[in-house]
């Protein structure tokens, strides 16, 4: 792999002060370094400032799950990107699959969420994937060239270039149902193919990352596929022993 690896964790809504203090302090002690990869986790709002403390200065950076697609205003409950950096965030997951079925977030407001965190200088971890259905009715391509290009005719390719790709094909969250290597490649590989159309070099330089029941015994096979450079990990992020070696596997 000549790009860097890449790993988040992504808590989802799970955690809670004293075990994420356990936690994090195990991932610290865990990372001291990664040999050309990094490392991040995606932690609840409530907990960025515990994640920070926690985490500054060392090898592993935080970010949010989500932001709104606004930078301030009469939005109750939201929370904008602007107020993540406020906390020293470097990345914000957008467009999750668990976003665009449950809260109905659909591809032109991940667009904006994209558009939003990168004015805050956040990295977006872009999400791609498609359901089951869709597979089954041989739709993936399409699905995932829609939630693609949605971003790119809003931002434009360039700003691609400062964000990473996540594929998670939404019939493996949470599942224990992995894509096979070759499955996650053949949509890694459309994605990169996809770009390439815009811009070859971005392609080649732009992590794309893999989610979907990625454990420490399956993280090395599915990271040794040419366009796999890391994953987006759900699960298993909140369990310090798999997080770290899942880290170790994207080197
Ligand atoms: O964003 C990560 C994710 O949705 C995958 O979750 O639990 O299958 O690793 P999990």
């Amino acid at each position: 792999m000549t790009r860097a690896g890449f790993v988040a964790g992504n808590w989802k809504m799970y955690g809670n002060l004293v075990q994420n203090q356990e936690l994090l302090a195990a991932i610290v002690l865990g990372i001291p370094s990664l040999q050309n990869a990094s490392c991040a986790v995606c932690v609840p709002y409530p907990y960025l400032a515990q994640a920070q403390s926690v985490l500054k200065g060392t090898h592993v950076a935080w970010g949010g799950q989500n932001i709104s697609q606004h930078h301030q205003g009469a939005y109750t409950g939201e929370v904008s990107a602007g107020m993540l950096t406020d906390f020293g965030c470097r990345y914000v997951i957008v467009g999750h699959s668990e976003r665009r079925t449950l809260y109905g977030e659909d591809n032109q407001m991940v667009a904006e969420k994209f558009h939003s965190a990168q004015e805050q200088s956040l990295v977006p971890i872009l999400c791609v994937g498609e359901t089951l259905a869709q597979r089954e009715a041989n739709e993936t391509e399409q699905v995932i060239a829609r939630q693609l290009d949605a971003v790119i005719g809003l931002v434009g390719v360039n700003a691609i270039k400062q964000s990473v790709i996540a594929y998670e094909p939404v019939w493996a969250i949470g599942t224990g149902e992995t894509a096979t290597p070759q499955q996650a490649q053949d949509v890694h590989a459309f994605v990169r193919n996809r770009i390439a159309a815009h811009n070859s070099e971005i392609a080649a330089d732009i992590q794309i990352v893999y989610g979907g029941s990625v454990k420490a015994n399956n993280a090395s096979e599915l990271f040794a596929m040419p366009d796999i450079d890391g994953g987006l990990i759900g699960g298993a992020s909140l369990v310090a022993a798999e997080f770290i070696s899942i880290c170790f596997a994207a080197q």
